[in-house]
């Protein structure tokens, strides 16, 4: 039977940073993950790291690939009414953004594990977790083919919102706080040279759209749709008509079109789990919970999560002492929920309401007309999109 002191589920930007984390204060962990290092690496998320999420990856030493091929950016722009409004995120908090892929990180943090000896199994598909209410929680999983097991002190679930880590914890103990959207995004992946410096986010009758970047090469683009839509029954042409019509304002700015490498959808939900924690589990990331994806916090919040999450434990291997563990749930949750209320306003700010009456739409587009007309209205904006502060415990 396999031993290890933090077995970690899943390869995704919290799993991995954890590990990460958890090695550099000398704690062995192995990382199961039930998708292939190919499939991980180029699965295509969200891609704008906070200010503190740049800063935490160049601390702990897998920020020089980000740092020559991201795109620092100091601003973004709001299209509305015809108009491009710029936030000046820079000039507002003193902070900038960085724009690099999600799978870049998940790169860079893949390559940084396997230097360092650090075990990753992939295709390692994880059916059930005992013994949590114990000193020693067993893991069981798919592996070449045969049924095997892992024991470790704690389960660190980082396995997504599908993931079986929440899902082992029995009924009762974990409260469940969720929330959908009657529209989700089409993705699409463009092999087009950006022609903005700016990510742009657009309120449009027809719908929200997205314009941001990979690279100086790739243009990464969304629209509002329903849920169900079939992004194969989109044509190109159609898909490029949509997104001049909702991105573009008249004022001479307009999109390079390009061959669309990638479709996709992308469904809306907010989803928060508490406590995070449950005796030897703690879950960190999207097993934790789900933001819509329109303040990009996705991978902030899972790397926040860990950041938090990595000292509490090394204190108790360290000493036997359980304050951090114990104060973990808490002290992401508060920062969570105030994400979770950012991403839920940036949503209902710009995205076309289906069933919003003529009082509603009023109101959404005064807090647009706020947005662009105060200083202080922008830095509110300004605030959470560079990331609010993050406490972490040494
Ligand atoms: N066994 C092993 N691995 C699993 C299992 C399982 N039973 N179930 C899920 N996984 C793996 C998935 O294959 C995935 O690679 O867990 C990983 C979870 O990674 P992410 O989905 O990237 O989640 P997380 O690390 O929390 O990062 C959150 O990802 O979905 C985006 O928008 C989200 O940007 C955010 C980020
Ligand atoms: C992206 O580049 O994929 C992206 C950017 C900003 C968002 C969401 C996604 O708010």
């Amino acid at each position: 039977m396999k031993r290890t002191q933090v077995a970690v589920i899943g390869a995704g930007p919290a799993g991995l940073m954890l590990s990460h984390l958890l090695a550099a204060r000398g704690i062995d962990t192995v990382i199961l993950e039930r998708r292939s290092r190919d499939y991980v690496e180029s699965r295509i998320r969200a891609g704008v790291l906070e200010h503190h999420s740049a800063a935490a990856l160049r601390a702990a030493g897998v920020g020089a690939r980000m740092d020559r091929q991201g795109m620092e950016h100091t601003s973004i722009d709001l299209a509305f009414s015809g108009a491009h409004h710029r936030i000046e995120l820079a000039r507002l908090t003193g902070k900038k953004i960085m724009v690099y892929g999600q799978h870049e990180v998940v790169k860079d943090l893949i390559a940084q594990r396997l230097a360092d000896a650090g075990e990753i199994l992939f295709e390692a598909d994880v059916s059930g977790i005992e013994g949590l209410d114990s000193d020693r929680p067993i893991i069981r999983y798919t592996h070449d083919g045969r049924n095997q097991t892992l024991t470790c002190d704690f389960v660190a679930g980082c396995d997504g919102y599908h993931g079986v880590s929440r899902a082992s914890v029995p009924a009762g103990q974990i409260v469940t706080h969720a929330r959908s959207y009657p529209y989700a995004w089409l993705g699409v992946l463009a092999e087009a040279a950006p022609t903005s410096d700016e990510l742009v986010y657009a309120r449009h009758d027809n719908g929200f759209a997205l314009y941001s970047m990979r690279s100086p090469e790739v243009t990464r683009l969304y629209l509002q749709c329903r849920p169900d839509e079939d992004p194969d029954a989109w044509s190109d042409r159609a898909l490029w008509d949509e997104l001049h019509r909702r991105l573009e304002t008249g004022d001479g700015w307009t999109i390079n079109e390009g061959p669309i490498l990638q479709k996709n959808i992308a469904p809306m939900r907010s989803f928060v789990a508490e406590p995070m924690r449950y005796r030897r589990l703690l879950l960190a990331g999207d097993a934790a919970h789900i933001v819509p994806p329109t303040g990009a916090k996705g991978m902030n919040l899972a790397l926040a999560d860990v950041q938090v999450l990595a000292p509490a434990l090394a204190r108790w291997f360290d000493s036997a002492d359980e304050t951090g563990l114990d104060a973990y749930s808490d002290t992401c949750l508060k920062r969570i929920w105030k994400v979770q209320r950012f991403s839920v306003w940036m949503t209902r700010m710009l995205h076309a309401q289906p069933d919003a009456d003529g009082f509603e739409q009023r109101l959404q587009q005064a807090e647009l007309d706020s947005v662009a007309a105060s200083d202080s209205a922008a830095r509110h904006l300004a605030e959470n999109y560079v990331g609010l502060p993050l406490e972490v415990p040494e």
